[in-house]
């Protein structure tokens, strides 16, 4: 055999399942006899790009990685004091290993499916008690996605939430000490829906204003300012003004939480929990709030329920549905959250536990009064009263840039104001450090430290003035106060992870989410330093690797798209829609269209659209389908040309969330254009595109892409992910801005989300994704996408109604199962959801866009093996529904109804169902081979919406749990 020296495996023949053999089988199976006939069928010929993706040539993955660490090592890490919601951690490596770095862990999708999911449902759960002990508050989300957006949802669920005597209120005042990015996204929030917004010093809040509902403080303020602000909040209180907060999670195991204070709303970051900076994100933002808001909190609440035995069992409460229940109605249209940033920011509560958080807290505490006492001796001048972490140090100008340059050489990065500097302490920061920023100070006046520092650390002490020196307890669960060895603490994390299926296991072929291999090799860049340690306001010349990746991704996503530009910052898929629309809005009022505020939005939307549209300030009006699930052209033009003069947008999602690329695609772009509209394409089902058509091809204005669905960002268990936009032309000057890092367009619209450009230090993921692939490749994955879709129609439509398809009869990347007919024998789509748990299978996405239906992505990273296993489940639980329709099995008492099997329950020394045990667990030989087991049984979810829990189980019921 002759040897061929350079490397033949490609990068795209191990992310795509199927090998060369598999795609002439299906093909021929499926009765097409090329994969271009198959497109043919079913994208319309008239969107078909007829060119190739103008992308570099893919590289290997050992190519990629080698040329990649080099672009990483152009960022700079410099010891960073700049503070702003932003500080150094050191996460800690059994939870950088087992979670961050573990596809058990960040593979997994959100836990609406619960029996399967109680590992990170119990990891959420600490993350909700973590944040609710520390805060002082009744209840907490699992999560927000970043501290500013978090700030203005704040505002919206109060505004939402105000009391009677308030009804007509509609000032927010917003200290002026706050965050300049939350600043700028409550400008952002609060326009569109009208909310007046008072940004201006505390000192000028007059409660008595009867227009006022809500006050805005960050408590320690942005100068690190710690003030007690319980008279203000009782005087709020008083006036029926509500007060929200913006804190700082390890600053309260010192502080007094604001919920002693009386505070409704408490919000922040839990980034210095253990999760990098990583250039602003991904971090878990938090919410806390009062029982009275529960059914107000935006986001997802994990709540403690029972399943059918009685076991406590954890799942997501009513929140998590909000948008697809309440639509235009709801006054949030957050889905994706931090979930796996939360995961670990309450692991690493779990292992450090309450004494181990305020040693931490103490040592940062001590190391910042240190220094302000060290400068003190050198004649600076600290101006905070009471501080955490943060002093304030004043300077004239000359001594600031001399102090800047000598810092900078040093490899320190401050916070520079007019008159102050600014210095942030954090986990990561030492006594050297502390005596190097000293030394600094020094030189700018040319003075020689020599100071005693024994006995200037030996002093150091937590004075805090009474009211605000924390006084009560937190984390006094057992599960903060049993991990602290890193052997109980890996155990610990590998028995909830052992709990969950993910992507490890086997598909998961959500329709609409696209949960494609998420690939070792993006992957690993993600936890390099070089990315994981800036800070999102570090000087830009400290973030050249960033940007230049920043340059290249904004360039292929521009491609791809086929539109102009890209801006990156939105943080998930509904930020992109919110900040699409938002662009949109911009790009009317340039032109004096003031008025338009109509956006048309089919029924089959998703519901994050019709919510993003009302948050924009917009209108919705609904657009009728048809019978095939297409829109009807009819209805639209019908609506388009009724509301012409105010016509905003449409909102419409390419190929449909019906699986169909719609013939008619062009002609709506047209009729919304003929009517002054603008075209907005939710991105979500980009992986039926990229490469055959594109969202500027077909002739819209601006569309979001999903980076966690199409572009491999991992779902993490419901986050992080991404959400960037591309736009056309005449939207390119709008592109959102931040008030710190220059970004965004000419006439850019303020900031969508807190850090310049998102979740930055995951867009590594989508970087390599798209350079391993190269053009060629993403465009296969697409056609392999779609041919992998027709293969599951063509093995269950003999079995399944499917219940939309394009008109050449082929579905898109993904199809709807009709289950609605098997109501007649008693079974509910929920029934063949927790019955395929027992194949060892996570559900396609239920009732979503049709209740009682299923719908089934694959994605092209499948093999066709595990597409036949999920048939083959899928065919016999046909069968066992045939059972009930032929008499077979009992209408109430049968395998489906009683699914989850659980061990507990096949071991069990008594069994009392009319089939065998082995019918329940092993119901195909494979399952023997590669068993997943439930650890809980079905599992009441009203039951936990009438009682509402959100932190961890009582201590009694943990240890007789932990007993069995
Ligand atoms: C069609 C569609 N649009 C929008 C979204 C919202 O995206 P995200 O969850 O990233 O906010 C989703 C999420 O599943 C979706 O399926």
């Amino acid at each position: 055999m002759k040897i061929n020296l350079s490397p033949t495996t490609k990068f795209e023949n191990r992310h795509n399942g199927p090998s060369p053999e598999d795609i002439s089988m299906m093909l021929e199976k499926i009765g097409a006899s090329s994969m271009e006939e198959l497109i043919d069928q079913t994208i319309p010929k008239s969107i078909q790009m007829n060119r190739p993706l103008d992308l570099p040539a893919a590289k290997s993955e050992a190519a990629f990685l080698k040329e990649f660490k080099a672009l990483a090592s152009k960022n700079k890490i410099f010891k960073s004091f700049i503070g702003l919601g932003y500080y150094d951690t050191i996460v800690p490596g059994v939870i950088l290993r087992n979670v961050l770095e573990n596809p058990g862990w960040y593979t997994a999708y959100t836990p609406y499916q619960a029996e399967i999911a109680q590992g990170r449902l119990e990891a959420l759960i600490n993350y909700q008690t973590t944040v609710m002990e520390l805060t002082g508050m009744e209840m907490a989300n699992a999560s927000l996605l970043d501290e500013a957006t978090a700030a203005a949802e704040a505002m919206t669920m109060l505004h939402a939430s105000k009391p009677r005597e308030k009804k007509n209120a509609n000032k927010f005042f917003v200290d002026e000490k706050i965050f300049p990015q939350t600043k700028d996204l409550l400008i952002t929030r609060s326009t569109p829906i009208g909310i007046e917004l008072h940004i201006a010093p505390l000192s000028e809040l007059d409660l008595t204003d009867s227009d006022l509902f809500g006050v805005l403080i960050q408590y320690p303020n942005i100068d690190g300012e710690a003030i007690d602000h319980a008279a203000l909040v009782a005087a709020a209180k008083e006036n029926h003004v509500m007060t929200a907060f913006a804190t700082d999670l390890l600053a309260l195991t010192l502080l007094t939480p604001p919920g002693e204070m009386g505070a409704d709303v408490v919000v922040g970051t839990s980034q210095r929990f253990g999760v990098p900076m990583g250039f602003g994100g991904p971090h878990a933002a938090f919410f806390a709030t009062k029982e009275a808001f529960k059914r107000q909190v935006p986001g997802r609440i994990i709540g403690v329920s029972v399943d059918r035995d009685g076991n406590k069992a954890y799942r997501m409460a009513l929140q998590t549905r909000e948008q697809h229940i309440k639509r235009e109605k709801a006054t949030s249209n957050i889905c994706t959250a931090q979930v796996l940033l939360a995961v670990m920011a309450g692991f690493y509560a779990v292992y450090h536990g309450p004494k181990g958080l305020k040693e931490i807290a103490s040592r940062t505490h001590g190391l910042a009064q240190l220094t302000a006492k060290a400068l003190a001796k050198l004649g600076f001048e600290q101006e905070n009263k009471s501080y955490f972490d943060t002093i304030k140090i004043k300077v004239n100008d000359v001594e600031q840039s001399k102090i800047q340059a000598f810092a900078l050489s040093a490899e320190m990065n401050f916070r520079y104001e007019p008159g102050a500097i600014f210095l942030s302490f954090d986990e990561a920061k030492t006594l050297e450090d502390a005596i190097a920023v000293v030394e600094i100070f020094a030189m700018s006046t040319n003075q020689k430290v020599d100071l005693d520092w024994n006995a200037l650390t030996a002093d150091l002490d937590i004075n805090l003035p009474q009211g605000l020196a924390r006084t009560s307890d937190f984390l006094t669960h057992p599960v903060f106060n049993q991990f602290h060895a890193e052997h109980e603490m890996l155990r610990y994390i590998k028995r909830l992870e052992n709990k969950d299926l993910s992507l490890v296991h086997s598909m998961i072929s959500l329709g609409s989410c696209t949960m494609k291999l998420n690939a070792t090799a993006e992957m690993i860049p993600v936890t390099w330093p070089e990315f994981g340690q800036l800070h999102p306001f570090c000087p830009q010349d400290q973030a050249a690797g960033y940007y230049e990746m920043f340059q290249n991704l904004r360039n292929w996503l521009t491609e791809i798209t086929g539109f102009a530009d890209t801006s990156l910052q939105p943080n998930s898929g509904a930020q992109g829609e919110y900040a699409g629309l938002m662009v949109i809005r911009a790009y009317h009022q340039s032109r004096g269209d003031h008025h338009r505020n109509i956006a048309l939005i089919p029924t089959s939307a998703h519901g994050t659209n019709p919510a993003s549209a009302v948050m924009a300030g917009m209108k919705v009006v609904l657009v009728k389908c048809d019978e095939k699930g297409n829109i009807d052209v009819t209805d639209l033009k019908e609506k388009a040309e009724a509301h012409s003069s105010n016509l905003a947008c449409l909102m419409v999602t390419y190929p449909s969330t019906h699986g169909v690329f719609e013939e008619a695609i062009r002609e709506i772009c047209q009729i919304i254009h003929d009517n002054g509209g603008q075209v907005y394409m939710d991105g979500a089902n980009m992986n039926a595109q990229v490469g055959l058509t594109s969202p500027g091809l077909i002739g819209a204005d601006v569309c979001h892409l999903n980076l966690h669905k199409t572009f491999c960002i991992p779902h993490g268990g419901g986050g992080p992910g991404m959400g960037p936009i591309s736009v056309a032309k005449q939207l390119v000057p709008f592109l959102p801005s931040n008030p710190v890092v220059k970004t965004g367009g000419t006439q850019a619209i303020h900031a969508i989300s807190a850090a310049p450009f998102g979740s930055a230090s995951i867009l590594p993921i989508s970087y390599a994704y798209i350079a391993m692939m190269g053009g060629d490749g993403l465009t296969n994955a697409t056609r392999l996408a779609i041919l992998n879709a027709n293969y599951i129609k063509y093995r269950l439509e003999s079995h399944y109604p499917i219940l939309y398809t394009g008109k050449g009869g082929r579905a898109a990347h993904e199809m709807i199962l009709d289950c609605r007919a098997f109501k007649e024998v008693g079974v509910e789509v929920e029934d063949i959801a927790k019955r395929l748990m027992d194949y060892g299978f996570h559900a396609p996405t239920v009732s979503f866009p049709v209740a009682g239906t299923l719908m089934v992505e694959p994605t092209e990273s499948e093999t066709v093996s595990e597409l036949d296993r999920f048939c083959d489940a899928m065919i016999a639980i046909r069968a066992e529904i045939q059972e009930i329709y032929d008499g077979e099995a009992d209408k109430e008492n049968n395998v489906l109804k009683n699914a989850p099997h659980t061990a507990g329950l096949a071991l069990a020394d008594t069994w009392e169902f009319p089939y065998s045990r082995t019918k329940a667990v092993y119901p195909l030989p494979y399952v023997k081979g590669n068993k997943f087991w439930p650890t809980v049984r079905r599992i009441d979810s009203a039951y936990g919406d009438r009682n509402l829990i959100c932190s961890c189980i009582p201590v009694e019921e943990y240890a007789s749990e932990v007993a069995e």
